[in-house]
């Protein structure tokens, strides 16, 4: 066969896909498992950033010993707000489980401020323990996520012992855009979260993204935003939603009156 025929070129060709192709996709499948590792530990290193343990530059090490000194994951029941006992929570995809379409994993949504079509019926939530203890709550790290203006947005919120103080919130994955709805990644529009009442005295929802400021001392707002207010609306739909009756009102209702019961037997101790 002649270098330049077009058998040839076309051969060279069709060779050279198959080569890239084999290439492209054995790496994909031999990288997979790094992959997961990799994505375990930035989820590991978002529940201690949003519970404040870690700063964005801690290593593999760090957020590994803090994770396994710190952080005791539970898989709640979304309905009933129960702990589910004996299902390990590293077992557990919620994602995956949202997106099933199997009624015994998720639930169909017609009230969907969040835009997530469905939601799992069981969730990771992550307890953060005192140091040194293997039982005191400090934190309850929720996941959240919900549709901005570009895309859904991941993150965690962390919520202190009474389950209503917000103490951090990040995000460890969005589509929004770098500088108006990724801002939502910046320090400080985070700060502005910490020591914010997540409910009212009723046990509503009551944290409100504000366009054009918070106003000064309400203990519910935080700024929006600027030029970002779909984004910002959908940060707030996210919060409404998680806490509210399909997310983690159920879990919250239960363990804020245990965590009531538990700091008035501390004070009758104390007296
Ligand atoms: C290229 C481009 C990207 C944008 N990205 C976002 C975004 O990520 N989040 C968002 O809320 N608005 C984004 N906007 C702005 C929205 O279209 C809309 O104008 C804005 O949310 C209104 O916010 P404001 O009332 O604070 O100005 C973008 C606009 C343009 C032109």
């Amino acid at each position: 066969m002649q270098r330049d025929s077009i058998a040839n070129t076309f051969l060279v060709a069709v060779t050279l896909c198959v080569v890239c192709a084999v290439m492209v996709s054995g790496a994909a499948v031999g990288l997979r498992t790094v992959q997961e590792a990799n994505k375990q530990l930035d989820r590991q290193k978002n529940v201690l950033m949003a519970a404040g343990l870690i700063d964005a530059k801690a290593d593999a090490a760090k957020i590994r010993e803090v994770f396994a000194a710190r952080i005791s994951p539970i898989v709640v029941d979304l309905k009933t707000g129960e702990v589910l006992e004996g299902v390990d929570p590293a077992t557990v995809d919620g994602l995956r489980e949202a997106k099933s379409k199997d009624p015994e994993l998720c639930t169909e949504l017609s009230e969907d401020p969040a835009k997530l079509k469905a939601r799992e019926n069981r969730s990771v939530v992550y307890r953060v323990l005192a140091e040194g203890s293997t039982d005191k709550v400090e934190l309850y790290v929720f996941p959240i996520r919900g549709y901005g203006l570009w895309s859904t947005l991941f993150g965690f919120i962390a919520l202190e012992g009474d389950l209503n103080t917000v103490q951090g919130i990040t995000y460890y994955q969005h589509g929004e855009t770098p500088g108006l709805g990724g801002e939502v990644d910046n320090p400080l529009w985070k700060a502005k979260w910490q020591g914010k009442s997540l409910y009212d005295a009723e046990g509503e929802v009551a944290l409100r993204v504000v366009k054009g400021g918070a106003a000064p001392d309400a203990p519910s707002q935080v700024d929006a935003l600027s030029g970002a207010s779909i984004t910002s609306v959908g940060v707030e739909n996210m919060i409404r939603f998680w806490f509210g009756d399909l997310g983690f009102r159920s879990f919250v209702e239960k363990n804020r009156s245990a965590a009531v019961a538990t700091a008035a037997a501390g004070g009758e101790e104390m007296r």
